[in-house]
């Protein structure tokens, strides 16, 4: 009885390092992006662009991969990833038509993620 206890236990053990080792190591997040960080050439607004970046967050928390995180604040958030980011967060229309109109406040220039009819 005591000894399969323990073999449950290291069974338990060696699924358990994968899971923690696949983790990401750098939770250093605190390096929060800001907005020349980015190269946006807009205006800042503090309430728009932390709308993006949290958009972005959840992106990652998602996933939990660091390049994600990378790639959906690509060039001032105008990047495909964006984009993708916002179609699997499940962002509903008005939201997203609110944050186009933020992304081209924040960014300054015409945005290229494309979020059109569903594709
Ligand atoms: C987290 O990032 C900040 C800013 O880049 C850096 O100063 C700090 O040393 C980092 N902390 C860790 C634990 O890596
Ligand atoms: C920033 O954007 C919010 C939301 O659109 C708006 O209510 C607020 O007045 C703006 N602030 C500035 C300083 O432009």
């Amino acid at each position: 009885m005591c000894s399969r206890n323990i073999k449950i236990s290291v069974v338990l053990f060696l699924v358990l390092i994968p899971i923690f080792a696949a983790l990401p190591h750098n939770h250093n997040l605190s390096k929060r992006s800001n907005f020349f960080d980015l190269e946006c050439k807009g205006i800042f607004n503090k309430t728009m662009f932390f709308r993006l970046d949290r958009i972005c967050e959840d992106c990652y928390q998602l996933f939990r991969e660091t390049s994600i995180h990378r790639l959906c604040k690509k060039d001032c958030f105008d990047s495909k990833w964006f984009g993708e980011c916002l179609k699997v967060l499940l962002i509903p229309e008005e939201e997203i038509s609110n944050l186009q109109h933020f992304l081209r406040v924040v960014n300054g220039s015409p945005i290229s993620f494309n979020m059109g009819p569903q594709t």
